[in-house]
Parts: C-alpha cells; structure tokens; sequence
C-alpha cells in the first residue's frame, strides 16, 4: 500500500502531490432532506453545519484555498421560501464562526454578484470579509450568487471598458490578463473539483478556471461528505497524472 500522505512534523501531514485549491460543488442537500422526510430547507442547514469540518481537514493538509459553490445565478428560480432559509442559515454560519475563522487566520471572500443577496446575509458576509481581509493561513471562498457565464461576460465588459478609457490596448489581453477581470483573480488554479451528489455537471461552475483541474464526483450527498469521504478523494487525486497536454511525467 502506497503512503499517501507524507508526514512533515509531529503534527502536521502533506499531501505528496500539489495541492493548493480545492473547489467543492455543495450539492444533494435536497435529497438528504427528502430521504429524511425532512423539509429541503434542513438540507442546507445541514450542508453549511459541514463546511467548518472540510476547512479544517483542507488546513491540516497545507491546501490554501477552499472555494465552495454555495447558491448559483441559476438557483434564485428556486420557491422564495428555500432561498431565504439558505441565506438565513449562512448568516448565522458567519455570525456564529467569525471568531473561530479569525483565530485559525481564515480569510473570507467570495464569488459573484452578492449585491442581490437579502441585505441581512449581504452585510454579514462583508463584514466576515472585512474582518478577515488580511489573514493569511487559509482562503474560505465562497460562491454566492455565481455563475461562470455571466463571470465571463462581465470580465470581457470590465476588459472593453478600460480599453475605451485607455488604460490599455485590445492587443494587452492574454490568457493570463483574462485572469484578473475574473472573481478569482488572485487565487492560485484549482487543482480538484468535487462534486457530490452523483450529478455529472458542472451547473456553470469556474468553466475557465477548470480547464486542467481534476474531476472527482462522488455519490454521496453534501450533509454527509466528512472528513472520511474528502481523505478517499485526496486519495483518488493522488494517483492521478496531471499531464497538461505534456507526456507522462510518473
Ligand atoms: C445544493 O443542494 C445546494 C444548492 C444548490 C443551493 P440542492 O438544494 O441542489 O440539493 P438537491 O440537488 O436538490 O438534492
Ligand atoms: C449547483 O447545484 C449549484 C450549487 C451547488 C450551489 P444545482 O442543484 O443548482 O445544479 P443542477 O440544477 O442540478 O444542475
Ligand atoms: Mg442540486
């Protein structure tokens, strides 16, 4: 049996191969509801109760970031009802875990347009945001009212604009520049997607940052994605051959 994880002191484990982002695609909270005869809404209760624990797991690891797809641009056709317990569950995970996200050196940020979030959530998240801005130990990003396509338009818009404002030329776009007018501008690339649920899709998740990520999607719904089910994918990512369009490099 291959040792997967390698020890680098007393306490902390690495991962053998790079790992810096992890994404996760939070999915199947309804289902894990419905198969409790619970409502949906107890499903994302349940869903934001688990983040803390893959966090934790993602630090101990040395990963740098997390993002996490948490509402789409797509989930607002979703009843009202559902959506206002959603941002009323994850405005309490933010007033409830501030301190704990300080004291481990968390910083928050986020994904999308969150000017449509319910203002109570809105301001919450800012503030996590603000607080946590220059803590340096581990990113907690957080996709809100995201989607990839309406990221991308609007980085060639914000891109068209500082052209027509001469702050530079049409010929300075480069895949690397491209970056910058993305939500993700200074993250480093996301290695692994893990997607729960069984869905095979990316529902318009990060489609330009994932070019030449690995894929991992699990049966198991979000609420009951532990620490356990997130070593078996590392474990899944550490036998993969990341290749680049370059040739067999193990
Ligand atoms: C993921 O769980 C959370 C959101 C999309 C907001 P779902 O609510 O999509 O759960 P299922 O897919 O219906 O089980
Ligand atoms: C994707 O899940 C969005 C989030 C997990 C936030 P959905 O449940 O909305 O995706 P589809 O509708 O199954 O594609
Ligand atoms: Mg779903």
């Amino acid at each position: 049996m291959v040792s997967l994880f390698k020890r680098k002191t007393k306490q902390k484990w690495a991962l053998n191969k790079p790992l810096q982002h992890v994404a996760f695609i939070m999915d199947g909270n309804g289902r894990w509801a419905k198969k409790r005869l619970l409502p949906r809404h107890l499903g994302h209760q349940a869903g934001i109760n688990r983040i803390l624990e893959i966090a934790e797991a993602c630090q101990e690891l040395g990963i740098r970031v997390m993002s996490l797809y948490a509402f789409s641009t797509e989930n607002w056709k979703r009843p009202q009802e559902e959506i206002d317990y959603l941002f009323e569950y994850l405005d309490v995970f933010f007033k409830r875990e501030i301190d704990h996200l300080m004291r481990d050196g968390v910083q928050v940020r986020t994904m999308g347009d969150i000017t449509r979030l319910p203002e109570k959530t809105r301001i919450t998240v800012n503030e996590a945001k603000e607080l946590t801005k220059n803590n340096k130990n581990f990113v907690l990003n957080i996709c809100l009212n995201y989607g990839s396509r309406p990221e991308i338009v609007k980085a060639a818009q914000d891109f068209a604009k500082d052209v027509s404002l001469g702050k530079c030329q049409i010929e300075d776009l480069t895949e690397k520049k491209f970056l910058d007018y993305l939500y993700s501008v200074d993250l480093p690339e996301v290695d692994l997607l893990i997607r729960t649920s069984g869905e095979n899709r990316l529902s318009n998740f990060m489609l330009y940052q994932l070019a030449y990520s690995e894929f991992i999607f699990t049966p198991t719904y979000w609420p009951d994605f532990d620490k356990k089910h997130f070593i078996k994918c590392l474990e899944l990512y550490q036998h993969r051959n990341r290749r680049f369009g370059g040739l067999k490099n193990e």
